[in-house]
């Protein structure tokens, strides 16, 4: 009987895997190691972790893990969601797995595999489902936090439209990869993104970037050249650093707007222009504007749509988040196997105020990996700016600690979990994850990795 199924299951137009309890693969079918894994015809694998999964919001997902707790809590099947990772492909697929007992007893586990990427396509921004979008954006932005949450929803809302759009937020919070990530999502995605750093150029150069010139129309103008606006035609300008820009630049910039034409310099002949602008600034424009500094019709037109990013601290949740996806690419590009954080670098990283944001702390994960020695990142890895926050002791670190330190153990534990170690929370730990999903079961066992039977069992151990 089983033979036959194997001739029929070679055949079939989904992917079919069966496997021991430890993942070793008995049987897989051509259109799950092709098409799933995208391996070469001659090729077979003969465990499935030798595959990457992530959840859909491109965290690792543990099969092995998984499977565990489907062994231990004696569950039959299991479904989930995932995206599977195969040399520059990415899948996005439904598993669904159940339990077999072959002939002579032995636990044998079939996992359907249907292939579901086609479907992200149609399925559109609505919250809670799985959109093109939001995929694409949690793989670059990294974050949990509502106010991410809510940043994704912008940067979708903003590529659908054509309207002008201005970032506002500190150094480091990732403005840029905001602007870059609504050029991606949007229509103009297939032409260019041009970048301008404002702040890079004296007025004159400026003017000469943005807007080119003409053979002739200065010392040092040999000859015509075009400038960004004209480079970025059927695209996206990306006008950085725009709180820098001068009054002359402003007035020129506020008729490229409103005509949608640019001259070149030492030139008059308008020339037609079709892009978005995106401009970001760590400058608050308004106090700009009140300072007339900044002419307020500009500042209109440029800020149709607006973006505001939070600084890392007011997330401080997402920083475990943060560094894993910083190791994981360090680990990349150096070879290394580096696995997370220790607990009190967790804990020290969690009080620490992140004034470069998101750059510093990218900053400070490549700074521990020149340092560490093992594969977990120790306290004294890490930048001495970080280390002596530690130690200094004002009473609103002190009173930020309670929290944090709950926060970043529970954290340190899960990431560890997930990374293949056993969990172990504590009560008040659990009590805390539990009350940050409202007491949702799925959403609890899910964030920590673990089944809902698993988590059941821990709360009823711990008397929750
Ligand atoms: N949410 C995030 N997930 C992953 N990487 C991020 C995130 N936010 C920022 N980064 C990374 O941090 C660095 C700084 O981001 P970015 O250059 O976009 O910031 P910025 O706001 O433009 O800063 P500045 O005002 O200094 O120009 C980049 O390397 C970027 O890839
Ligand atoms: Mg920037």
């Amino acid at each position: 009987m089983f033979t036959d199924f194997k001739s029929l299951a070679r055949s079939l137009p989904c992917g079919l895997v069966i496997t021991d309890k430890e993942l070793n693969i008995e049987f897989i079918n051509d259109f799950a190691a092709q098409q799933i894994f995208s391996l070469s015809a001659d090729k077979k694998s003969t465990n499935l972790k030798e595959h990457t999964f992530y959840t859909t919001d491109m965290r690792r997902f543990d099969m092995d893990n998984c499977m565990r707790s489907m062994v231990d809590s004696g569950k039959r099947t299991f479904h989930k969601t995932l995206v599977v990772k195969g040399g520059k492909q990415e899948k996005l697929v439904y598993f669904s797995v159940n339990a077999l007992r072959e002939n002579k007893g032995k636990e044998l586990y079939l996992f359907n595999i249907t292939d579901i990427s086609d479907e992200m396509d149609c399925i559109t921004h609505s919250p809670g489902t799985f959109g093109r979008s939001e995929y694409t954006l949690r793989k670059k932005i990294i974050g949990n936090d509502q106010k991410i949450l809510d940043i994704y929803r912008m940067i979708s809302l903003a590529a659908d439209s054509e309207v002008n759009v201005l970032i506002q937020g500190e150094s480091g919070t990732g403005k840029e990869l905001v602007a870059d990530a609504i050029h991606e999502l949007s229509h103009r995605k297939n032409n260019p993104i041009i970048k301008v750093n404002c702040a890079a150029f004296p007025e004159t150069l400026l003017e000469s970037e943005l807007f080119g010139h003409v053979k002739g129309a200065f010392t040092g103008a040999y000859k015509d050249k075009p400038g960004k606006f004209e480079l970025a035609n059927g695209g996206t300008i990306f006008l950085d650093e725009i709180g820098e820009i001068s009054q002359t630049i402003q007035v020129k910039l506020l008729r490229v707007i409103q005509e949608k034409t640019i001259e070149r310099i030492g030139d008059n002949k308008p020339i037609k222009v079709d892009m978005r602008i995106v401009s970001a600034t760590n400058k608050n424009l308004r106090e700009q504007i009140k300072k007339d500094l900044f002419r307020e019709d500009l500042f209109y037109r440029l800020n149709v749509f607006n973006i505001e990013m939070p600084p890392l601290r007011e997330r401080h949740l997402d920083i475990p988040m943060l560094s894993d996806f910083f190791i994981e690419k360090f680990n990349d590009s150096t070879g290394r196997a580096v696995k997370g954080l220790s607990r009190e670098a967790v804990k020290v990283m969690m009080e620490y105020p992140w004034p470069g944001n998101i750059r510093e702390l990218q900053n400070a994960i490549e700074h521990a990996f020149v340092l560490v020695s093992g594969n977990i990142i120790e306290l004294q890895d890490l930048p001495r700016e970080i280390i002596e926050n530690n130690h200094s002791d004002t009473s609103s670190a002190r009173q930020a600690s309670g929290q944090n330190l709950a926060a970043s153990v529970y954290y340190a534990e899960i990431f560890r979990h997930k990374k293949g170690g056993r969990l172990k929370i504590s009560k008040e730990q659990l009590m805390g994850v539990l009350e940050m999903h409202d007491f949702n079961q799925s959403k609890t066992a899910e964030f920590l990795g673990i089944s809902r039977v698993a988590l059941w069992k821990k709360m009823k151990k711990m008397g929750i």
